[in-house]
C-alpha cells in the first residue's frame, strides 16, 4: 500500500426527510445563496419546492441558476459565476443529479479566479479558493456528491474535461433515497454502470496490496449486482435504492483509492464520446468498458481480473486464472447488457465517422491509464473494438 492522507470531510446527511436540515447546514456558510438546478425534474417531482420553502422559512435569501443539462455546459457555469459576483453570493447549492453538482462546483471555483475557469480543466491553474458548496442529491450515478471532481463540457471546442480540487468537495449533502424513486430506468441503470466503473478504475490497479479498499470495493460491486435489477424492477423500493445511493457515495468519495495508482483510461474514452454525441456518460462506460478490460487482459491484469470473478462474480477459484478473467469480462457485458445499457457504440447511435478525432484528443494530456498505458492508437483500438 502506498502512503496517502485520508480526509473526507463532506458532511453526509443520510434517509429519509433529511431536506429537514438544509436550512442549518446552509447558515453555517451563509445566508445568501446560488441555488442550481436541472431541467424538468426537480420542480416536477417537488424537491426544489420543498428546498426554497425551507430556504425562505429560515431566512435566508436565493437566486436561481436552472435548466443545467445533462453533459453540462461551460456557457452555464459562466452565467452562474456573473451572478454570483454581481449579487455578492457566497455559498452554492445543487439540488439535482452530477451535471447540476458539477456546475455548482466549478461556479464556486470559479467565482473566486480573475482569469477563465476554463484554466482549471486545461491545467493551466489550480483553484486557491473557492465558495462553498452543497447538495440535494436526486440520482445515485456519479458521486459528485462526496467526490473532489467536476466535468463539464467546453460546447465551443467539443471537449469534455474533468478537474480535481479538494476545495471543491461539497461541504454537506443530502441523500434521500426516496428522490430517486422518479429516476427514469436507463438513468437508474446507467448510474448503475457509472458506481460500478468508479470502483473498477479503483480497484484495478497495479497496487495489489491494498486489501481494505479492494474488499471494500468488491462489496460495492456486489452490492450494486444485488441491488441494481431490483431498482429497475421496483423503482420505489427503498432498501434497494438506499443501497445504491450510498454505494454512489463511497465510490467515488476518494476512499476506494487510497493508497493505490488509479486507472481512469475509460473514463477518459467516453469523455470524449460523450463529448461529441451527447451520450449519457454510464451508457458509454457500459459500451466501453467490457472492451477496455479486453484489450489490457496481459499477464499482468489477470490476477485482478480472476481477483474480481472469484470475490465479486464467484466464478470459483481452482479453474485457470485466464479463463476466470475472460469469464468476469463476459459476466460484466452481461450484467451491463442485463440493465438495459447498450452494448456497442453503434446501438447508441453512433459509427466510425469521429473514432479517430476521439482518440487524439483522449491522450492530449498524454498517455492514459495504468493497467495499461494507452496511446492514441490503443484508445482507437478499444473504440473499434465498441463500435
Ligand atoms: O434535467 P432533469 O430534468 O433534472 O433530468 C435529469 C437528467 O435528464 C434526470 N434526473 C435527475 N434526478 C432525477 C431525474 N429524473 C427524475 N427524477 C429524479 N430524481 O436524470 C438525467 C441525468 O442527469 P445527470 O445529472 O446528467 O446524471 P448523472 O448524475 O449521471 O451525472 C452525469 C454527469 O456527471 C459526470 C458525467 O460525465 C456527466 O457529465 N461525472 C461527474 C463526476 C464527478 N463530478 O465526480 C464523475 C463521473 O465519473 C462523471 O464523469
Ligand atoms: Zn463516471
Amino acid at each position: 500500500m502506498l502512503n496517502f492522507l485520508c480526509h473526507i470531510p463532506t458532511r453526509v446527511l443520510f434517509g429519509r426527510n433529511q431536506i429537514e436540515q438544509l436550512a442549518e447546514e446552509v447558515k453555517r456558510y451563509s445566508r445568501r445563496i446560488l441555488v442550481v438546478t436541472g431541467r424538468e425534474s426537480v420542480k416536477k417531482y417537488g424537491i426544489y419546492q420543498r428546498a426554497a420553502g425551507i430556504l425562505k422559512k429560515a431566512g435566508i435569501t436565493y437566486f436561481d441558476l436552472s435548466g443545467i443539462k445533462p453533459n453540462p455546459l461551460l456557457s452555464r457555469v459562466y452565467e452562474g459565476i456573473e451572478l454570483c459576483r454581481k449579487e455578492n453570493i457566497d455559498f452554492v447549492l445543487a439540488v439535482g443529479s452530477g451535471s447540476v453538482i458539477d456546475t455548482a462546483k466549478t461556479i464556486a471555483a470559479g467565482v473566486k479566479y480573475k482569469g477563465d475557469v476554463w484554466d482549471f480543466y486545461l491545467k493551466k491553474a489550480k483553484p486557491r479558493d473557492c465558495l462553498g458548496v452543497g447538495t440535494v442529491l436526486t440520482l445515485a450515478a456519479a458521486g459528485s456528491e462526496t467526490s473532489v471532481n467536476a466535468v463539464i463540457t467546453n460546447e465551443k471546442t467539443q471537449r469534455k474535461l474533468a478537474f480535481g480540487s479538494f476545495l471543491i468537495r461539497p461541504k454537506f449533502s443530502i441523500l434521500d433515497p426516496v428522490y430517486t424513486f422518479t429516476v427514469p430506468r436507463i438513468h437508474s441503470a446507467a448510474g448503475i454502470v457509472d458506481i460500478m466503473s468508479h470502483v473498477f478504475e479503483q480497484y484495478f490497479s497495479p497496487t495489489r496490496s491494498a486489501g481494505v479498499q479492494d474488499r471494500i470495493s468488491e462489496a460495492i460491486l456486489k452490492t450494486c449486482i444485488h441491488y441494481g435489477p431490483v431498482v429497475l424492477k421496483e423503482p420505489k423500493n427503498y432498501e434497494a435504492r438506499a443501497n445504491i445511493m450510498w454505494a454512489g457515495s463511497l465510490a467515488l468519495n476518494g476512499f476506494l483509492g487510497l493508497g493505490k495508482i488509479e486507472d481512469w483510461a475509460t473514463h477518459r474514452i467516453e469523455h470524449e464520446v460523450s463529448a461529441i454525441y451527447d451520450l449519457t456518460h454510464g451508457i458509454g462506460l457500459a459500451i466501453i468498458f467490457p472492451n477496455w478490460m479486453k484489450y489490457v487482459l496481459n499477464e499482468e491484469a489477470v490476477p485482478m481480473f480472476s481477483d474480481y470473478g472469484n470475490n465479486v462474480w464467484g466464478l470459483g477459484r481452482n479453474k485457470n486464472p485466464l479463463e476466470i478473467s475472460k469469464q468476469a469480462i463476459l459476466k460484466t457485458k452481461g450484467f451491463f447488457a442485463g440493465l438495459g445499457a447498450a452494448v456497442s457504440l453503434k446501438e447508441a447511435g453512433i459509427n466510425e465517422e469521429r473514432l479517430e478525432e476521439m482518440s487524439k484528443k483522449a491522450v492530449s494530456f498524454g498517455e492514459l491509464g495504468e493497467v495499461k498505458k494507452l496511446n492514441d492508437r490503443d484508445v482507437l483500438n478499444i473504440l473499434k473494438m465498441s463500435l
